[in-house]
């Protein structure tokens, strides 16, 4: 089986739950990302059970926006509890990433997936693009549901840097369209949590992009 490029955004709050739908996708994905549902609904160390259970890679999308020793004192706790990776926004500048990027491996945050995003991030794309091509963070965030932003964002990135793009499904974006603009890794949440059948789910969206890579 050809190694997965899908990310499931495990957003809901009940501990057997998550575990429950972590164990039923775990064969198609590529890692498991947290967000504060889970972590506000079952608590930190849920990061540890799901890598005990699923023996997958944990990102920690906190979307850390402070100043660098608020932003330091999480991701040390979060790092603690076993994630592999955690986002951070650029916007509050190279000092705070720089914080949790001492710590262990990091994705910035470079354009967003829903409407708002075009308000106030947008208009940063390239300066956010140049902090990441300077840090090197293990990869950065782009907008599924604008694969025309993803292929922009990939022809100004340095090779090797990784891009994830969530907004697959609920968010009307499509994994192989994002793939094929230049995406590394797809998230998804809703259409597979909120699916009746979410192994079945998965698999779909390992399969459609297995056809395009
Ligand atoms: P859905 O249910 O829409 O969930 O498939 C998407 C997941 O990804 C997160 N998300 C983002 N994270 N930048 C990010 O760093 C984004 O632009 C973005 N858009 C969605 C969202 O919080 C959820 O966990």
């Amino acid at each position: 089986m050809r190694e997965s490029r899908l990310i499931l955004a495990l957003d809901v709050y009940d501990r057997e739950k998550a575990l429950e739908i972590a164990e039923r996708t775990a064969d198609y994905l590529w890692a498991i990302k947290v967000n504060w549902p889970l972590i506000t609904g079952s608590g930190l160390k849920i990061i540890t059970e799901l890598k005990q259970v699923t023996g997958l890679p944990i990102i920690a999308d906190l979307k850390l926006a402070d100043i660098p020793n608020t932003n330091r004192m999480i991701a040390s706790k979060v790092f603690e509890a076993g994630a592999d990776y955690i986002i951070v926004h650029g916007f509050v500048g190279r000092d705070s990433v720089e914080a949790v990027m001492g710590l262990g491996k990091t994705i910035i945050v470079v354009e967003m997936s829903h409407p708002g995003a075009k308000e106030f991030i947008q208009p940063v794309v390239d300066k956010l693009i140049e902090l990441a091509n300077e840090l090197k963070p293990f990869g950065v965030i782009a907008p599924a549901t604008r694969p025309e932003r993803v292929s922009y964002i990939r022809s100004k990135l340095q090779e090797g840097i990784k891009i994830l793009t969530p907004g697959v499904g609920a968010q009307g974006g499509k994994a192989k369209n994002a793939v094929k603009a230049g995406a590394d890794y797809v998230i998804v949440g809703r259409f597979i949590y909120g699916s009746d059948t979410p192994r079945e789910a998965a698999r779909g969206l390992y399969e459609e992009i297995s056809e395009v890579v």
